[in-house]
């Protein structure tokens, strides 16, 4: 062979070698998606003393996933490395489980494969951070008359956390502002997506009750609080829930529903940077998150309504979540809150959601929230976290409607008998 031929074959063959490669990195990008292949997903019931030594034992292997217990019922993912250390706890303390999936990696494979393309923004699939983004600053410009992109803050990759003002020019001003806070916990997609469904109908319907609210406040609505821990959920791990940043160690994020300067570091939160869930930060306030928009907060005059939209426990809590006391209006918070909850029911027709309550009567008890910073250092009369549907923090895409309906219906509600109290 002809040295001059054998250099061009030798080219051709770096070239192929280079064209796989880059294939191969393009392919690794799709696949690199955690699998959760042959993970199981329990609920276990028992006693309260039993359920706390399962939780503190899985809590620490990150092969183990706790994504909620109260007192005597908790969940629990498993990964099958770790089936018979469950077993040996659960048979020794007598707890009871169903499973209630054999393999959670199909309830994500099915999640992906119906993931948007490009083209127009829509409530069938759930959409990555930029495309919420997009959606946004279309609408922005869509209804350049009464609504604004706002920045709430920013995130430690360098994201802002984007939201939409809408302020029609309807009644006088200073309108009480009603805030949306939504998407803290990354993996809580159902929560973006009702919000951004809310934003829609407030900037598009024609039901009269609906104009009513729009026009009747000054809203400030935020569906990623947390944009980076998102995007990673959306691209790399499905049950991420915090944030990004980097700790000494190394490991990576902190929970920032547990990072607000109230209370912070004492319940239900973990001072080990590796804890996948609960980790608060280094400090109060130690994540950019966190800081930016609480400063954002602080900045509002007239600040009505404090609402944080997550999911999926299907429940109405109203402040504080660290405590078994109750605020000075608190019997109002309740009323108002379970008129709320026969708006959603009486739309959906679906079980209703439990509570009004504090976090301590119906859920857990947890610290340096933001609901409880901002009711605690702000003083803002209306302040709830509605946990929305789903389970495994999965509710199928083309059921956001229905959720959507729903929660726009319980905002309705809540503002319209919020008004009937005397707070508008
Ligand atoms: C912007 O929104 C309008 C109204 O919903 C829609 O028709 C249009 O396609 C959107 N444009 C982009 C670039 O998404
Ligand atoms: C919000 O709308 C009211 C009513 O039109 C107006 O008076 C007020 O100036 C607006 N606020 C801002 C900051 O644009
Ligand atoms: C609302 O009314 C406007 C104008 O009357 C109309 O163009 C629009 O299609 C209506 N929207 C809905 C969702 O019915
Ligand atoms: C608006 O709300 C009232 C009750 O507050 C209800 O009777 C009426 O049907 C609602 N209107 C629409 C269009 O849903
Ligand atoms: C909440 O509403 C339900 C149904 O309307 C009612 O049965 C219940 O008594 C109410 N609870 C409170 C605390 O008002
Ligand atoms: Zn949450």
């Amino acid at each position: 062979m002809p040295i001059e031929q054998a250099v061009s074959l030798t080219m051709k063959y770096y070239l192929l070698l280079f064209f796989t490669a880059l294939v191969c990195v393009a392919s690794e990008i799709v696949d690199n998606y955690k699998s959760y292949k042959d993970y199981k997903y329990y609920e276990v019931h028992g006693t309260q003393h039993g359920i706390k030594r399962l939780t503190e034992a899985l809590k620490k292997n990150d092969a183990s996933l706790v994504y909620s217990s109260s007192k005597d019922v908790a969940e629990f993912v498993i990964a099958p490395s770790l089936v018979s250390f469950f077993m040996k706890i659960v048979t020794e303390e007598n707890l009871m489980y169903n499973i209630l999936y054999e393999d959670i990696s199909n309830i994500i494979q099915l999640e992906r494969s119906i993931l948007p393309g490009k083209g127009d923004f829509s409530w069938t699939s759930y959409y990555d951070i930029d495309d919420i983004n997009d959606y946004l600053t279309n609408m922005s410009k869509t209804y350049p008359s009464w609504s604004e992109l706002i920045a709430g803050g920013q995130s430690y990759q360098g994201r802002t956390i984007l939201g939409l003002r809408i302020n029609t020019s309807q009644r006088n001003a200073p309108k009480p502002v009603v805030f949306i806070e939504s998407g803290i916990h990354a993996r809580e997609w159902i929560a973006p997506a009702t919000t951004t469904y809310f934003i829609n109908e407030l900037l598009t319907s024609n039901d009269s009750n609906i104009t009513h609210i729009r026009d009747q406040f000054d809203w400030r609505i935020f569906p990623s609080c947390n944009p980076d821990g998102y995007h990673h959920s959306y691209t790399v791990d499905r049950f991420w829930r915090k944030t990004l940043s980097k700790s000494s160690n190394r490991c990576i994020g902190a929970d920032p529903n547990r990072n607000w300067d109230y209370n912070w570091g004492q319940e239900s939160s973990s001072d080990d940077p590796c804890d996948y869930q609960i980790y608060a930060g280094t400090k109060p306030f130690s994540e950019i998150e966190t800081r930016s928009l609480s400063s954002y907060i602080k900045g509002i005059d007239n600040l009505l309504a404090y609402i944080s939209l997550h999911s999926n426990a299907e429940i109405l809590l109203v402040p504080y979540s660290d405590s078994n006391q109750h605020i000075d209006n608190y019997d109002d918070l309740v009323k108002i809150g379970n008129v709320s909850l026969d708006y959603g029911h009486e739309k959906s027709k679906q079980k209703r959601y439990r509570g009004p309550a504090t976090a301590a009567e119906i859920l857990y008890k947890a610290s340096g929230g933001s609901m409880d910073w901002v009711r605690s250092v702000l003083n803002v009369p209306l302040v709830y976290t509605y946990e929305l549907r789903g389970r495994l923090f999965y509710w199928s895409p083309e059921k956001i409607p229905e959720q959507g309906d729903e929660v726009t219906q319980m905002l309705l509600g809540l503002m319209t008998e919020a008004c009937k109290f005397g707070y508008c």
